[in-house]
């Protein structure tokens, strides 16, 4: 019998899951954010930040999430309501589907020039990226076929949608990565990039080197807004969410690691400043694929794995408000995707047109970021900051770490054992660490 399209699915193994939520975890914000970010960050030490970051925050986060999502088997909303009903927690719900739609809205933009970057490059243009980014036309057709893309693949649902796709679109990407990386450390001159990314200086550390590693943290594992609830929903009793997560931690921590050894060395064999900021990708890495042999192929591959790691991004954000559709109101699926995107690609167009197009939304009154730049400020950190808080709020004190700890013991018998340190991490260590990340922010403290 055919199921119905209300009906809730389940990931078709332990190892499509990890696959889909390492797809939802590694994205531009490895690939691109995280090399820029540590380049102008000092370079090793912010990786060994980055790493600890990852571990003693990221992971205990992402336990609570998937949790959180495979007790209620919800959706975000609807998740807190099913463990606190009628309690106003339902509001970090709907802050995550919001948040949600808010992040998808310009990363898809991104991911739009990714995709453009495959036949540029490919083709051999040299166009510069601001000019690239200034053509409307370009810009707008690109963002509209990424986010068909992406509505492609999430109408399938969990099962033929995003664990089938996820399952093709990982190795590839490893595989790319791999051969890419070679090719970058056999540079001339790349050995002063990999000393600069593997040799810690931790005089450079500063209060903004701490708060620069933990955002980027949040953002790289999908944490914060519910993506991690709901993809957790589709998890079996079976399956043990603590290794799970570790996994899924670990294969993201490695692409980001990657990257940074794909970046640096090339980087460095060009003699270019690594705090080239968020244009680093676009902007520097085509000069380099031009005075390679083979650089265009190279190049267009590299995209092309750009492309491929958000999709597989951008299918979880768009999952999450999904889901809220589906499970809360009752949605069919397929109609509930084509919505959300329509409505992720009116909120986008401001975005879209802030590369140079409209040059109001280039630069911002008062807070002097591109309308995109703005977005992702807001919500690609505040707003995650601000839902991972509330979530280990929400487990350590409200739900309690105890009761937790029964849903967690399914599928992992010896939990027992941890569950102090994970009570201690979520009440304490987590909420206070985040907290003090945001007063800093509010602080102007950069
Ligand atoms: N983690 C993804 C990246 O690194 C982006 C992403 C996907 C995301 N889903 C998310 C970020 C949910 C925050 C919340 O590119």
């Amino acid at each position: 019998m055919p199921k119905s399209e209300h009906e809730r699915g389940e990931w078709g193994s332990r190892l499509g899951f990890i696959l889909a939520a390492a797809g939802s975890a590694i994205g531009l914000g490895n690939i691109w954010r995280f090399p820029y970010v540590a380049g102008e960050n000092g370079g090793g030490a912010f990786l060994v930040l980055y790493l600890v970051c990852v571990l003693f925050i990221g992971v205990p986060v992402m336990v609570a999430e998937l949790t959180i999502g495979r007790f209620s088997r919800r959706n975000p909303v609807g998740a807190f309501e099913v463990i606190r009903p009628g309690s106003p927690w339902k509001i970090v719900g709907y802050l995550g589907v919001f948040t949600g739609i808010c992040i998808l809205s310009y990363y898809t933009v991104m991911a739009g020039y990714t995709l453009g970057y495959i036949v540029k490059t490919l083709i051999g243009d040299r166009m510069p990226f601001e000019s690239f980014t200034a053509n409307p036309i370009l810009s707008l057709s690109l963002f509209a076929v990424f986010s068909i893309l992406t509505v492609l693949v999430v109408q399938g649902g969990v099962k033929n949608g995003i664990e089938r796709w996820a399952k093709i679109l990982m190795p590839v990407l490893l595989f790319l990565l791999v051969v890419l990386i070679i090719r970058s450390v056999t540079l001339e001159g790349s050995s002063r990039g990999l000393s600069f990314y593997l040799k810690p200086d931790f005089s450079k550390v500063t209060g903004k080197t701490i708060l620069a590693a933990l955002g980027q943290a949040f953002f790289s594992l999908s944490l914060g807004m519910g993506a991690m609830i709901t993809y957790g929903s589709y998890l079996s009793k079976k399956d043990n969410i603590v290794t799970s997560s570790g996994y899924v931690a670990l294969f993201d921590t490695l692409i980001a690691i990657m990257a940074g050894l794909l970046i640096f060395p090339a980087l460095f064999s060009m003699n270019m400043s690594p705090s080239e900021g968020p244009g680093l990708v676009f902007k520097v890495l085509p000069v380099i694929f031009n005075t390679i042999p083979g650089g265009h192929l190279v190049g267009a591959s590299f995209f092309l794995l750009l492309s491929i790691a958000a999709l597989t991004s951008t299918i979880s954000l768009l999952e999450v408000v999904t889901a809220y559709l589906v499970d809360e109101k009752h949605f069919l699926r397929r109609r509930a995707v084509w919505i959300v995107a329509l409505v992720c690609f009116c909120l986008g167009v401001p975005s879209a047109l802030s590369q140079g197009i409209v040059p109001r939304l280039g630069r911002l009154p008062l807070v002097n970021m591109s309308f995109l730049g703005f977005m992702d400020w807001w919500f690609g950190n505040i707003m995650l900051a601000i839902g991972a808080v509330l979530i280990s709020i929400f487990f350590g004190w409200v739900w309690k770490t105890r009761r937790a700890a029964a849903e967690i013991l399914e599928g992992y018998p010896g939990f027992e054992r941890f569950a102090p340190a994970l009570d201690l991490l979520l009440k304490f260590f987590c909420p206070a660490c985040i907290i003090v990340l945001l007063v800093f922010l509010f602080i102007g403290g950069e």
